[in-house]
């Protein structure tokens, strides 16, 4: 009989792994303790910006018309231990406030919901980027308040899809690492990846403590890849150097390879920089601080960019904010997302509004997101609104709509011709002919 699926916490990593099981054939049941994310998700609405996560939904979710029916949604943690043979858990593990620590609190109260309904035999699946050390004292409490005991089974199976990519890094990974403590996990997980994504997909099984470790030091590796260029980038601009050759040319080392090595404002998000954070937390506890004290110099390089650009915006404006309008280009982290989590954007914008500048931002999908984080910030209907009358317009996030600018069109809204290009991406001889006076991130002034 086909394996049944639940996939606990539907934010962006749970909703798309939901979708994709149900693309894959299974009978899936999503379940989250928001109940208005159900309600929506239950009317095949995403309750975030994710490309092509709609269409996948509205494909599989029962009571569509023309859906196959294969994917439902529940608030009910009874239904959920009835339902299901395999158990995926999705849930968030933020930084806690205050601490570099992770906050394991959501994961350990899905734990202990689920576990009293766990009446039959079971495999529960831990996705979510955890300590490690989690998924050992996590079997322990499963064993404990499951009334199925040792017929339920835990594995670790990190995900490493990317925001505005999850859809196709779910159903077409690079390599699928399940931590397992016995044959019947592996096997059952064996089955859940058949193809077509198990089809030459590298499947690497190991123990739980190698598998946590794998998320963190796959993230770890790539937060190192972007401080090392922007740390060059900072070179660069000491020495008159272009950081945007020099990564082309390193990159042509198949060793290095040219992915991540793209200088600018630095990394954001929900994962890189609460993982490097929580990792370095992790490792102390283990008595191996020492082993991840670059991490430090990897966090620090990488906010610097931040106040880097936020220092050169004010030298642009003739030293004071006060009293200078200042157009900021992208709110979210990383384009095709809606997510402002720890954005080097908005935490820019937040800065030079603190330092007395008059900010107003546009940015395609995040609005409503950078809204509540930031409600004192202006916010415009469109890029050449939040331009108008700008002393320095800043580009923070490269959503391919500010490449396609046209130059002299906002040219003609702003106060001054002058333009910070925090990420690389606008052309800058396009800008320079069209009168501004455009600066970048670890490149040659003029
Ligand atoms: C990351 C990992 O890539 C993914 O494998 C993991 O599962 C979750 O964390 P994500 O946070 O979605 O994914 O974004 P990613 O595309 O990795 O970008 C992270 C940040 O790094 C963004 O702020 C991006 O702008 C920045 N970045 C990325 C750079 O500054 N330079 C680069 O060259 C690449």
């Amino acid at each position: 009989m086909a394996l049944k699926i639940t996939v606990i916490g539907t934010g962006y990593l749970g909703a798309t792994h939901a979708a994709a099981m149900a693309e894959l054939g299974f009978e899936v049941l999503g379940l989250d303790v928001v109940p208005e994310k159900i309600a929506m998700l239950s009317r095949g609405e995403v309750p975030m910006y994710e490309p092509g996560l709609d269409e996948l939904l509205r494909k599989h979710v029962a009571g569509i018309e023309g859906a196959t029916g294969r994917l439902r949604f529940t608030t009910s943690w009874e239904e959920v231990g009835e339902f299901g043979d395999v158990h995926f858990l999705c849930v968030n593990t933020p930084q806690k406030h205050g601490e570099y620590a992770c906050d394991m609190s959501f994961v350990d109260s899905a734990v202990a919901s689920l576990a009293p309904q766990l009446r039959r035999p079971a495999l529960v699946v831990g996705k979510s980027t955890v300590p490690v050390g989690s998924a050992a004292r996590l079997a322990r409490t499963l064993a404990e308040l499951a009334p199925a005991g040792n017929d339920v089974e835990l594995a670790w199976n990190p995900e490493f899809l990317r925001e505005g990519f999850a859809v196709q890094d779910t159903l077409h990974p690079d390599r699928i690492v399940v931590g397992v403590a016995g044959e019947r996990a592996e096997k059952l997980l064996r089955e859940v990846y058949a193809t077509p994504i198990g089809d030459g997909t590298p499947f690497v099984v190991t123990d739980y403590p190698t598998a946590e470790l794998v998320k963190t030091a796959a993230n770890s590796f790539l937060a190192t890849k972007i401080s090392f260029i922007n740390a060059m980038a900072e070179v660069c601009e000491a020495a008159d150097g272009d950081v945007v050759k020099l990564a082309e040319a390193i990159g042509h080392d198949e060793r290095i390879g040219r992915k991540f090595l793209r200088a600018g404002i630095g990394f954001g998000g929900g994962c890189l920089p609460k993982d490097i954070r929580a990792f370095m937390a992790r490792a102390g506890e283990l008595g191996a601080d020492q082993a991840l004290t670059f991490l430090r110099e990897v966090d620090s390089i990488n906010m610097r960019r931040r106040g880097h650009m936020v220092e050169l915006a004010r030298e642009t404006v003739g030293g004071s904010f006060l009293g200078r309008r200042v157009a900021v280009l992208g709110a979210t982290f990383k384009p095709d997302s809606d997510d402002v989590r720890d954005s080097p954007a908005l935490n820019v914008a937040g800065q030079i509004h603190l330092q007395g500048g008059q900010v107003t931002i546009y940015d395609p999908k995040g609005m409503n997101n950078a809204r509540q984080v930031f409600p004192t910030l202006s916010y415009a209907p469109s890029a050449l609104e939040a331009c108008r009358g700008a002393h320095v317009v800043l580009h923070l996030t490269e959503w391919a709509e500010f490449r396609d600018l046209d130059p002299a069109a906002v040219g003609d809204v702003v106060a001054a011709r002058r333009v910070l290009d925090g990420r690389n991406t606008l052309d800058a001889a396009a800008w320079r002919a069209a009168g501004w006076t455009f600066r970048a991130m670890g490149r040659p002034q003029a």
